[in-house]
């Protein structure tokens, strides 16, 4: 937290928005990547992703997985090569609107001091009937029904009255309210019932449908029908294809694999 608030202001940049209608089609060509200029560890980067593709992105610690998001995003600008989204270069528009073509569900799910009602919709007016919907596809609804103030159930400060799966589940709602078409979402690791992961697990299938959804994942297991694994290490992607191809390769996603198998079973 502390080094997000030392980070410099952003400059303002004039530039116009990102054109509202985005498909959803992302391109990385010939990008080159660095936190400092002595340390270009993404070099050369491409990959073409269509629209409603679902993108897993693999790979140990420190691979560069977040950093693919924060160039998405522009937290960050490439050094050279460029992003593009339907075709249009991230760096010819506003960050806010590049930013905002996307929904987020992250692993820390980030709630604030208000009611659940107010967490889902950001305090924006919405329309009733698109927040039940909202709320009946992220599987959220049953449990709030079941708080003696439903949507109205104040969030404490520190979000400690209700549990890290439900705070999933409402930010997967939030997610689904404001019907973006490129989705990230960076895979829950966090210990819940099994209950509770299976209604995430099913909340975040359906939150994908026709959607191009990038997911950081860590374990294996829930990455299996995406259209696309990258497989990244340091920087790089080493490998890529479906679950099936990859296993047939027998490289670096195998190993990987078996190793996390293996563990599984030791448990
Ligand atoms: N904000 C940052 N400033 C400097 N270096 C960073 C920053 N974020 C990540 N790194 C470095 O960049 C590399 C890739 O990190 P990251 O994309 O976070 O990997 P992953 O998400 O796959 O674990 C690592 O060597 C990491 O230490
Ligand atoms: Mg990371």
């Amino acid at each position: 937290m502390f080094e997000f608030l030392d980070f410099e202001e952003e400059s303002i940049e004039n530039k116009p928005p990102l054109p509202s209608i985005i498909q959803g089609e992302i391109e990385f060509e010939h990008v080159d990547f660095g936190y400092s200029d002595d340390n270009v560890f993404i070099q050369d980067l491409n990959m073409h992703i269509k629209p409603g593709m679902k993108v897993a992105i693999v790979g140990p610690t420190g691979a560069g997985k977040t950093t693919i998001v924060n160039l998405l995003m522009r937290f960050y600008d490439v050094l050279s090569g460029q992003i593009k989204m339907d075709g249009h270069s991230i760096n010819d528009y506003t960050r806010e609107s590049i930013r905002s073509s996307y929904a987020m569900v992250l692993q820390d799910s980030w709630l604030f001091k208000g009611t659940i009602k107010e967490n889902i919709t950001f305090n924006q007016e919405v329309d009733e009937c698109d927040f039940y919907r909202a709320t009946k596809a992220a599987k959220v609804d049953h449990f709030i029904q079941t708080l003696p103030h439903g949507y109205d159930t104040l969030i404490n400060e520190d979000a400690s009255n209700i549990s890290q799966g439900q705070k999933q589940l409402i930010t997967i709602a939030r997610a689904f309210l404001s019907n973006k078409n490129i989705l990230i979402l960076d895979e829950a690791t966090s210990s819940v019932d099994t209950r509770t992961e299976y209604l995430i697990q099913e909340a975040m299938e359906a939150l994908m449908k026709k959607r191009t959804a990038f997911i950081i994942a860590h374990r294996l297991s829930t990455i299996i029908n995406s259209d696309l694994i990258l497989v990244m290490n340091q920087g790089q992607i080493i490998e890529q294809g479906t679950h099936t191809a990859l296993l047939q390769n027998k490289g670096f996603y195998f190993n990987l694999y078996q190793s996390q198998f293996e563990e599984a079973e030791i448990i």
